[in-house]
């Protein structure tokens, strides 16, 4: 069975990102053949900065790596040095009815803001089906907003399969742990387009400032407290055991304790829990030759799957292997 999932690099990762979808990839690669791509190419639908895009995803594959992305375990690569990627896509375009994508929300949503999409953007989902169905993967770990382009991937491939015969393995979707919605400073969800986030790597000073602005009620310090409505506890609980959950929850119950003190408990439990992470981080930031040979590593492993699936979908649909076969 073959796990695939990518991952925007659009900014420096955050809390959400890490328990909403990092954590489940790591966790995956121990006992499945898993692909985790850097999607850049999906990221040049809104980065239009060369230094930009390149430097986030070195970060982003270095963050990953120190988050626990083990390379021996899991195959993890840059998306756009998989050029096979963009063959496929324009295949599959061929085959993709406009109704199809005018549904997907990403542009839907785009057209009712009365913002005018390009044509990437329209097509993002036949590029991430291209993305899934290059490497034959079975299953696709995603947040919820992605459930809908894994249903785009199955109905292009079974397009393909009932136009060509049974050529493209047809994924399933995994979604991730949406009990893992994590709050942002605000109490809504945390995502960087809200702009209250909390990066897992930020310096430790700003991030407990960060972590200081939290929305709370307005609760004295000596009022009993509700840990279940609380944000802040919401947060704590991603990194204390469960006895430090009750215990915490029960001095919110008993009053006495103001969110200040709950912060610091988030601040230090964050610190200790990312330590190691932090660590590495640091070791791998200075070692780009390491970096860039487990991604070169990486691209070689997913281009030889990818090799092979072009080439059995250009047979199916009667276009020439020449250059593949040189
Ligand atoms: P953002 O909303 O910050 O732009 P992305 O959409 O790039 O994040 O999400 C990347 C992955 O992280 C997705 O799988 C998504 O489901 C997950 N994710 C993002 N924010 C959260 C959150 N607040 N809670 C849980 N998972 C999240
Ligand atoms: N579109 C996904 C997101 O924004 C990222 C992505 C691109 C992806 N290609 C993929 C996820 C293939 C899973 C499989 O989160």
């Amino acid at each position: 069975m073959r796990v695939l999932s990518g991952i925007q690099p659009t900014g420096r990762f955050h809390w959400g990102n890490y328990f909403g979808a990092i954590k489940q990839y790591i966790d995956l690669q121990d006992n499945e053949q898993a692909f985790y791509f850097i999607a850049d190419l999906h990221a040049l639908t809104t980065i239009r900065n060369a230094d930009r895009l390149r430097q986030n995803t070195l970060e982003a594959a270095i963050d990953l790596l120190a988050l626990g992305l083990d390379p021996k375990q899991a195959t993890l690569f840059r998306q756009s040095d998989v050029p096979e990627i963009t063959d496929l896509t324009w295949i599959l375009m061929t085959i993709t009815q406009m109704s199809l994508l005018e549904k997907c929300h990403a542009y839907k949503d785009k057209k009712e803001k009365g913002i005018a999409a390009d044509a990437g953007l329209f097509t993002y989902p036949v590029l991430m089906a291209a993305d899934i169905l290059l490497y034959d993967s079975d299953m696709v770990p995603v947040g919820q907003d992605q459930i809908q382009h894994v249903e785009v991937t199955r109905d292009l491939a079974q397009r393909f399969n009932n136009l060509f015969g049974e050529t493209l393995t047809l994924p399933k979707s995994s979604v991730l742990d949406t009990s893992a919605k994590v709050p942002g400073i605000d109490g809504e969800k945390m995502s960087k387009s809200y702009r209250n986030v909390i990066e897992i790597f930020e310096d430790p000073k700003k991030q407990r400032k960060k972590i200081m602005s939290i929305k709370t009620d307005s609760a004295t310090l000596e009022d009993p407290k509700d840990p279940d409505s609380c944000s802040v506890f919401a947060l704590y609980k991603l990194f204390a055991d469960e006895t430090q959950q009750t215990e915490l929850a029960a001095r919110y119950r008993a009053g006495g304790m103001g969110y200040g003190e709950a912060k610091q408990a988030v601040h230090d439990a964050a610190l200790e829990y990312f330590g190691p992470a932090r660590e590495r981080r640091t070791e791998l930031s200075s070692d780009t030759d390491t970096l860039n040979d487990i991604l070169a590593e990486g691209a070689l492993k997913a281009r030889e799957k990818g090799k092979e699936v072009l080439e059995r979908v250009q047979s199916a649909c009667g276009l020439g292997t020449a250059r593949l076969s040189k």
